[in-house]
């Protein structure tokens, strides 16, 4: 069965970007593939944070999984930092990374230069070292996430590549190994709505938890009142009627696209219920719609979180399950690179 994988950071609250650029679509592939999804709280310490949060929002990051509609009778849930094999893997994967490929990552230039530059953490260029071995850990096949991503999984892919073609082979097959390739070359699945959230407030950016406002996103756990007057306060436009795809109207593409998946509605059918439509008229519809969607994610949520000790035994056993297929890439990959192997 091939493999699928991916994660969230636990920083701030899970918002409608990271649901259906990611998560919601990670519950529509666990029927078809084998699913592990992780919430990546080694990557979340890589910009300054605080720890009794971070500890809270992995806890919540896992609830909110859970409650999305993640099942555990298909796909495994854990925490990064609960199966070792991520931060090993990512040592020995780093020996194998040129520098000039950590360099040019946009998100390391944006996030470096936010925190004044040779101040920022290294771990904040090593960041997609620690994303590839997420990935290549599980053989992954697939790796659902929204457009921002597209990058690190390239560089997943090239470092995999790259390490298939110095270690893998004869040459391991020479150190008493099975020989072929150490990883298999993962491919992303980006959604074709939905792939990139903006904000409420600029159309031109992206719906993001580090954006000062809170005004510019709706957070999964948001009340009904706040979403209905996040909605009814966010930006729009002063032409006539609605449409998709036009790029003096970015704030009008947005919108429509975010009420054409949580309303379950085609495309074309939302082109011919909204084309007349004015602002006043849609606003309420969207908020309804998004109220309607989120409101059983909500309801799940609080019952989930009630039992912590549940939440517990769900990310024990999905470390478990996680830790025996790492195991296997890590030990295979070790002989590999020529380490001399533990009885
Ligand atoms: P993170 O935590 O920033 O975002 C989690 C997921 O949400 C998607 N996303 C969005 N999609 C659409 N519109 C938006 N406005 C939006 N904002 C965020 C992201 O693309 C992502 O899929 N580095 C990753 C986490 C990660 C990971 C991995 C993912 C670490 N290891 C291994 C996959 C596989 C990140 O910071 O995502």
């Amino acid at each position: 069965m091939k493999r699928v994988v991916s994660g969230v950071q636990p920083t701030g609250s899970v918002h409608l970007g990271n649901y259906l650029g990611a998560i919601k679509n990670w519950v529509a592939l666990q029927d078809t593939y084998e699913t592990l999804f992780f919430i990546v709280d080694l990557h979340a310490i890589t910009l300054p944070y605080d720890t009794q949060e971070l500890r809270k929002s992995t806890r919540d990051t896992a609830a909110l999984y859970l409650a999305c509609g993640v099942d555990i009778s298909k796909a495994s849930v854990f925490v990064q930092s609960h199966v070792r094999a991520h931060s090993e893997l990512m040592w020995l994967l780093s020996s194998s990374t040129p520098i000039g490929w950590l360099q040019k990552m946009t998100q390391f230039k944006e996030k470096s230069r936010k925190e004044g530059g040779e101040n920022a953490a290294v771990a904040l260029l090593t960041y997609p070292v620690l994303m590839a071995s997420d990935i290549v850990l599980y053989q992954s096949d697939f790796v659902p996430v929204g457009d921002d991503q597209k990058q690190h999984i390239e560089l997943a892919r090239d470092l995999a590549q790259r390490v298939n073609n110095l270690y893998g082979g004869r040459k391991w097959k020479k150190l008493g190994g099975r020989g072929g390739s150490i990883f298999k070359i993962p491919e992303p699945l980006i959604p074709q709505v939905g792939a990139r959230v903006m904000s409420l407030t600029d159309g031109l950016s992206k719906m993001s938890k580090s954006a000062p406002s809170d005004q510019s996103r709706i957070n999964l756990l948001d009340s009904k009142d706040l979403i209905a007057d996040k909605i009814k306060r966010c930006k729009t436009d002063s032409f006539a009627g609605l449409e998709f795809d036009n790029a003096e109207r970015p704030e009008c593409n947005n919108l429509l696209s975010v009420y054409q998946i949580v309303s379950g509605k085609t495309k074309e059918e939302v082109i011919e219920e909204c084309k007349d439509m004015s602002w006043g008229s849609f606003k309420p519809l969207l908020a309804d719609a998004l109220i309607e969607h989120l409101s059983p994610i909500q309801v799940r949520y609080q019952e989930i979180t009630a039992d912590r000790a549940y939440l517990n035994k769900v990310l024990s056993d999905g470390a478990d399950r996680a830790t025996e297929i790492a195991d296997a890439t890590l030990y295979n990959l070790r002989q590999a690179m020529g380490f001399y192997m533990r009885d």
